[in-house]
């Protein structure tokens, strides 16, 4: 399903179940507030690293935690959807209800995930509770995650091996009132994890 066609609706026969014990009962098991941190950012701009160093940090400090990268949904859970613009709209729309499962769990989520555009971001953060769904940007330039190239997919995208490749042939939407912003071209690591734990702290 490269494309999927537009979602099908939930069956009118389907009543969720009430659930006995509450989300704020298993937070509470856990002694933390369950969130969704949600990164989002060109391809290159340092969203899996932060994720991957901000889980180590969180473990340490005795939290409950998962990271949900791109990639590794897109290998299992969305790995029958392609980058075209539906597809992608899908992809954000399943991290974010897993993520949803995932904060009613009792944890701490971090999303790893260009997540594009403006309206699936604003629709993924809809389905959180106030407060409980912070939004990134890792703003990190073009120019600085073109020459990055980690995967070499810039260059694979410029000589026409890739196309819908993001920030060249396929729009992203910057987020317009991000909780926090991190440029890992002007900022070290160690600093961006700090700002991330302060955010997290926030009430
Ligand atoms: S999203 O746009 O649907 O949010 P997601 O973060 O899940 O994207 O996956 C992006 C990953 O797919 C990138 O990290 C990159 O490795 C890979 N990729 C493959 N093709 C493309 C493309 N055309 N544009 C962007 N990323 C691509």
């Amino acid at each position: 399903m490269n494309e999927p066609a537009s979602m099908p609706l939930q069956q009118p026969q389907i009543r969720p179940y009430n659930l006995a014990l509450s989300a704020a009962a298993r937070a509470e098991l856990k002694h933390q507030q369950p969130r969704c941190l949600w990164l989002t950012g060109l391809s290159g701009a340092g969203k899996s690293t932060l994720a991957n160093l901000l889980e180590l940090r969180l473990n340490e400090l005795g939290m409950h935690t998962f990271v949900l990268d791109g990639d590794n949904v897109r290998s299992g859970l969305c790995r029958d959807l392609g980058m075209g613009v539906e597809a992608r709209k899908e992809n954000i729309r399943r991290m974010a209800e897993v993520a949803r499962l995932m904060v009613e769990a009792g944890l701490v989520v971090i999303v790893a995930a260009i997540s594009p555009f403006r309206a699936e971001r604003d629709a993924a953060r809809a389905l959180f509770a106030p407060g409980q769904f912070l939004e990134v940007h890792v703003s990190t330039p073009l120019d600085a995650c073109a020459l990055r190239d980690p995967k070499g997919l810039y260059r694979a995208a410029r000589e026409g091996r890739i196309k819908d490749f993001t920030g060249l042939d396929s729009p992203y939407e910057e987020p317009l009132e991000a909780d926090c912003r991190i440029d890992t071209a002007s900022m070290a690591l160690p600093e961006a994890i700090r700002c991330l734990l302060q955010l997290l702290q926030r009430k």
